[in-house]
Formats: C-alpha cells, sequence, structure tokens
C-alpha cells in the first residue's frame, strides 16, 4: 500500500499510444463500439468500459479511483458540483417516509436542500446541536435512514467526534454520511471511523486554486451503486476539463494542505491575542471548545480560521472594506486568502435564528487563508482591523 501523496500523484491512466507522460484529457461526449454485438454487450453491463461520459469518462475515472485511495472507500462518482455530491447522496438513497438527522452546524445550502426539499418528497428531518451529543441517540427514530455532518463545519468550524457518531450510526444500522470538504481526505479520512459515505465540494481545497466547480460521493460499492444509477439517468456528472483538473491539482493538495494549515495556524495565533477581537475559532487552538477531538481525528487545523469582530455586524463590514490583499469573494480553499461575512452572504437565506442556532453571530469573518506568505496574510488583517476601529 503506497502512501498517501504517492497514489494522489502516480494514480495514472494507462498510457495512450503516444506514451505520455502527463495524463491527456478525454474531451469526448461518447465512445465508439467495435460492433453491433459490443454494443449490445456494453449496454447490458456484460463488459465493462466507457460508453457515454454521462456514466463515466477516462478523466472522471481516474479522479474517482485516487479520490477512492486518498479516502478508503471501495466506489465513488463525481458530480459537477458539491451539492450535486450531497444531493445524489440523498436522492439515491433516501425515498418518501424516510428520516435525516443532520447537525445544525452545515453548510446554507445543504440547509437549504434538508429542510426545503427533502420535505416535498415526504423525507423528514432533524437537526441536531453539535455541542450537546448526548441529544443525538435519542434524535433517532424508528425511519431514521441517515445521518448527516460536517467536520470541520462551514463557517462556525464545530468539530464532531466521528469515532463516536460512526458507533452510533452503526449501532442503530444508520448510514453516516460526512461532508469532508473543510478537512480533506490530507488531514481526516471518515471512513476510518466507521462513516459510510464522504461527500466532497471538489471546488474548494481539491481544486485548491479556485479554477473549477466539482464534487464527489465516495463510500461503500453497495450505496455508490444506487447513488450512480441515480446520476446517471439524472445527469449530475463532472465534465471530463474539470476531472482532469482536478486530478492534476490532487498531485499537490498534501503539500499545499500543510501550508494552508500552517499559514492559518500562525493567523489565528495572531488574532488570539488581538485585542480587537471578541474570539477566535480554530480546530487546534486550544481555546477551540472541540480542541481535544479535532486532535484526535485531524492531522492539521486546516485552512479555514473565523473570528468575531468586536463591533458587530458594521465593524465587519469596514473591515473587509480595509482590506488591501485579502479578496472578498464566495469560494474557499483557493491559493488566495478570502474574506467572507457568513450572515450576508453564503448563510443570508438562514433565518436570525437558523444563523444563531449554527454559530452565526453577525460579526462573524470567516478567513479562507491562503499560501501567500504568512507575514502579508497577517499584515493585511492587522492593517484592516485597524483601519475599521
Ligand atoms: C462544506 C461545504 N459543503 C458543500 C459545499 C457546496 O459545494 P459546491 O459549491 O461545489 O456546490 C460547500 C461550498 O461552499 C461547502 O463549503
Amino acid at each position: 500500500m503506497k502512501k498517501f501523496e504517492t497514489n494522489a500523484i502516480r494514480t495514472q491512466l494507462e498510457k495512450s499510444i503516444n506514451r505520455e507522460h502527463s495524463v491527456p484529457m478525454y474531451l469526448t461526449s461518447s465512445f465508439v463500439f467495435e460492433d453491433a454485438e459490443h454494443m449490445r454487450a456494453m449496454f447490458a453491463d456484460e463488459l465493462e468500459g466507457n460508453i457515454y461520459s454521462r456514466f463515466t469518462n477516462p478523466n472522471t475515472s481516474e479522479f474517482i479511483e485516487k479520490m477512492c485511495l486518498l479516502e478508503g472507500a471501495e466506489a465513488g462518482y463525481a458530480t459537477a458540483s458539491g451539492m450535486a455530491a450531497i444531493f445524489a447522496s440523498f436522492m439515491g438513497l433516501l425515498k418518501s417516509g424516510d428520516h435525516i438527522l443532520a447537525a445544525s452546524s452545515i453548510f446554507g445550502s445543504t440547509h437549504t436542500v434538508i429542510s426545503k426539499f427533502l420535505p416535498k418528497w415526504g423525507i423528514t428531518f432533524t437537526y441536531a446541536d453539535i455541542n450537546k451529543p448526548n441529544t443525538w441517540e435519542g434524535l433517532i427514530k424508528e425511519n431514521t435512514k441517515m445521518i448527516f455532518v460536517e467536520t470541520p463545519s462551514n463557517p462556525a468550524l464545530d468539530i464532531i467526534d466521528l469515532e463516536w457518531l460512526g458507533k452510533l450510526a452503526n449501532k442503530h444500522n444508520v448510514i453516516l454520511n460526512v461532508d469532508n470538504c473543510f478537512a480533506t481526505p490530507f488531514i481526516q479520512q471518515p471512513i476510518q471511523f466507521g462513516a459510510h459515505l464522504v461527500t466532497h465540494s471538489a471546488t474548494k481545497y481539491i481544486d485548491g486554486q479556485g479554477r473549477v466547480m466539482g464534487g464527489i460521493v465516495l463510500g461503500t460499492t453497495e450505496l455508490i451503486k444506487e447513488i450512480h444509477t441515480f446520476c446517471r439517468s439524472t445527469g449530475p456528472s463532472l465534465s471530463p476539463f474539470n476531472a482532469w483538473t482536478l486530478s492534476k491539482s490532487l498531485e499537490t493538495l498534501a503539500i499545499r494542505m500543510e501550508r494552508h494549515s500552517q499559514n492559518a495556524n500562525t493567523l489565528a495565533s495572531f488574532l488570539e491575542k488581538n485585542e480587537n477581537i471578541e474570539y477566535v475559532r480554530y480546530p487546534f487552538l486550544e481555546s477551540h471548545p472541540h480542541y481535544k477531538i479535532a486532535k484526535k481525528q485531524m492531522s492539521l487545523g486546516g485552512g479555514i480560521v473565523s473570528f468575531e469582530i468586536k463591533g458587530g455586524i458594521s465593524r465587519g463590514r469596514k473591515f473587509l472594506d480595509a482590506l488591501e490583499m485579502c479578496s472578498l469573494t464566495a469560494n474557499l480553499g483557493d491559493t488566495r486568502t478570502i474574506a467572507t461575512h457568513p450572515a450576508s452572504t453564503t448563510h443570508a437565506k438562514l433565518t436570525e435564528q437558523e444563523r444563531k442556532d449554527v454559530g452565526i453571530t453577525p460579526g462573524l469573518v470567516r478567513i479562507s487563508v491562503g499560501l501567500e506568505n504568512s507575514i502579508d496574510i497577517v499584515n493585511d488583517i492587522s492593517q484592516a482591523l485597524e483601519k475599521s476601529n
């Protein structure tokens, strides 16, 4: 069994007759058959191979194979975005009459899918509080089919004990579905702790350079088969171009996550001592309420730092306007440092109370710490804090 970095770099499609070193792009919608019998056998699933890029494509297959190795999963399906992966994991496996238990601290669009769309198809939901783990078992019902969590969560950086949750899900025979977008498989592998499915917004750290959208759902062969059938018919597939880009990006995931975490740690330590800050959240700061769990299941703290600026929303906006280098944009996990204000952007569709429940206070700022020199990152944030005063 090869190591993480080696798998991320050396898992490649077989060379073509051109003996290329770097895998080429297979920008083709469909694949030709040898003859009528070959075509029949392919459609009958008697032979393996590519038919049509909505089903499979060589670039997508390479990306999936790598991600399976990195997450320790048996199978996967790659989608056009992270939300498509999450939605497919629900639609492929849940039916009318089922119940989903989800952590209340989750990404805004996932929250919308669970609370606004799933009920339309007769799938009910309950949100559970990460800070009250002893209430979770009581929230599992006869018809609970899936538990969905995000750890660390976006943007409050709550951490859930995956070992505990894996045991709980398995005790009740419920599918545990973990959004591993913030940690990436380099930092945390939920399947090791008993998760049955892992979803990703590959748009974030997996691309890592703010270029393409993508998503993936990984897990057991049995579960992925259902999800694959749903996707093959409904069409949320990842484009071959994006799959090629994402597979290339994985070659540098380990080295990028190390530097993102190092820079984020430097920024978090700086902010913790800064008088303009109410509180700072970073998984590897001892002051984080779930520090011990983070240390148990994550190898590094990751690249996201959240903080509450003194003076609430109006000071928060002044701070964002005073930034000179950091970008104001909706993405995260980029080489460029990004600042966002979740209450007025990613989580704006939630009610004030819903935002409060998921730990989003009005002055909460989320920094996706990039790969610029950490001195320049800290200097920009420091000068903006001063100017916002
Ligand atoms: C934790 C998390 N999950 C899922 C998504 C959705 O991914 P995408 O934007 O690729 O659809 C995001 C996007 O920000 C996210 O932060």
